[in-house]
């Protein structure tokens, strides 16, 4: 290298220096007061910091507002620091027979295949007497922590005497929904001490009704800590030491084992099949299949993940909280200490039957049910639907995509129904034009479509 190639060099890697230096200090800085900026400034300050092309960040951002400014502001203030609208698609899942009643299930949901899945079983038992379902609880809990060290018989005579107070002093919070017919069920004492030195809990239930409760549980536990603390301090039998009660938290929990539905389809073994699979046959590998997700952790969490592609999407279009029921659903999986599988099979007296028992802790009212739009709507195609009568739909549609997604993978194999559906999603990426996507759309429905053979065959197209 000559000497002034050397300076070029140089000067080029002190530029491409300073340039990565900038953008990694901008974006390794804090970001003061950004909840404080305007929408717009901090669209700004994200695309201009963190993304390659600003202005084209910026295009995207503001074409996923909506033109309707009262509903743009609505989504704006569902949560904080918004910059625009994340979409999912809503799709529907016809012809689902519940204990008698037609339902279309409304899903939201990123994920090709699951709708139509959702569809085919709903069918497919539509003909065989449809899903039977049945709320087996309706049970919220909640619990206040907190930390004792004395005597625990005092703790006990002190919770007696404080009991109704707890209650009383919560009237303000319960009065609506124990008019309602809702409330505190029970208000329990739990000596922790043997997991955990010195804790204790108020276990608590309640009855929410159509509502999910959170709010309303967490404000009554809240109170209950404050009278508990405040009683304790002048509680004559407890010593100075003892009198100082350490309230930790109270929340409640999301797992919910007897907020519980069953949902379950039966029909003759014989009548099990469609034109491609045997009855007899089809029936002894889903009773293995089955049994594998039962005896096997790895394939449970799978199989479990197959349900919830059903549970979820319901949830979400019924703007309930799926991070809630998807912890309560897993612990539930593991509750006798093995995680295992939510769905169950039998085949007696020559009657195949398939059922699901899982906890649901969703609402009807309150939340976004009331506010979001699209969440309004989807309760109105399932029939403003309560509380539990939306635990039925939403376990009928997990046992649905179970049973769909079993049915794949003993039968054809999981690929050949998904790739059918996530062709489009492939087609998109590689840019077909209309035309380009029905040709190949048709080309696949009589060959496997795999990535490699989706993209071979539109270069195949497009070089013709
Ligand atoms: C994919 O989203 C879900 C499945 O893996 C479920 C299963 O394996 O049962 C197909």
């Amino acid at each position: 290298m000559n000497e002034a190639s050397t300076i070029r060099f140089l000067t080029a890697g002190l530029f491409i220096c300073i340039f990565t230096n900038l953008i990694t200090n901008s974006m390794t800085k804090p970001i003061q007061g950004f909840s404080k900026l305007t929408k717009e400034e901090k669209i700004d300050r994200i695309v201009s910091n963190y993304t390659h092309d600003a202005e084209y960040a910026k295009i995207i951002l503001k074409r996923y507002w909506n033109d309707d400014k009262a509903l743009q502001k609505l989504h704006d203030e569902f949560i904080e620091n918004t910059i625009s609208n994340y979409y999912l698609p809503l799709g529907i899942a016809p012809n689902f027979l519940i204990n008698n009643k037609l339902y279309a299930i409304p899903m939201a949901i990123e994920e090709s295949s699951v709708v139509a899945a959702a569809s085919k079983a709903a069918k497919f038992w539509l003909e065989r007497g449809g899903f039977k379902t049945t709320v087996l609880g309706t049970e919220k809990i909640g619990q206040v922590h907190f930390m004792f060290s004395g005597d625990l018989n005092k703790l006990k005579t002190f919770f007696d005497f404080v009991k109704p107070k707890l209650r009383s002093e919560a009237s303000d919070i319960t009065r609506n929904m124990h008019k309602r017919g809702g409330g505190i069920s029970k208000i329990e004492l739990r000596d922790k001490t043997t997991e955990l030195d010195n804790y204790y809990q108020l276990h608590c239930t309640f009855e929410t009704l159509d509502a999910m409760g959170a709010n309303f549980i967490n404000s009554c536990l809240e109170q209950f800590a404050k009278t508990f603390k405040q009683e304790a301090q002048t509680f004559s039998d407890f010593s100075e030491s003892e009198k100082n009660i350490e309230i930790v938290m109270s929340i409640l929990s999301n797992y919910v084992p007897n907020c519980l539905v069953r949902a379950e389809v039966s029909c003759p073994v014989d009548e099990l099949t469609d034109a491609d699979t045997n009855a007899t046959e089809f029936a002894k590998k889903m009773i293995q299949a089955i049994a594998i997700a039962k005896a096997e952790p790895h394939r449970a969490v799978t199989h479990n993940k197959g349900i919830m592609n059903g549970v979820d999407a319901v949830i979400l279009a019924t703007g309930n909280d799926f991070r809630a029921v998807e912890a309560g659903v897993h612990a539930y999986a593991a509750k006798d200490g093995k995680y295992t599988s939510l769905t169950d099979a039998s085949i007696e007296d020559g009657i195949f039957k398939f059922w699901i028992e899982i906890p649901l802790a969703l609402g009807t009212v309150g939340g976004l049910t009331s506010l979001h739009p699209l969440v309004k709507l989807a309760l109105e195609i399932l029939q403003k639907p309560s509380a539990q009568e939306l635990m039925q739909i939403v376990a009928v549609a997990g046992l649905a995509q179970n049973f769909a997604a079993v049915r794949s993978l003993i039968t054809t194999g999981i690929q050949e129904g998904h790739m059918k559906m996530h062709l489009l999603n492939i087609l998109n990426q590689l840019g077909a034009t209309e035309k380009e996507k029905t040709t190949l759309t048709n080309h696949f429905k009589k060959n496997t479509a795999t990535h490699s053979s989706v993209v071979e065959a539109f270069e195949n197209l497009r070089s013709k």
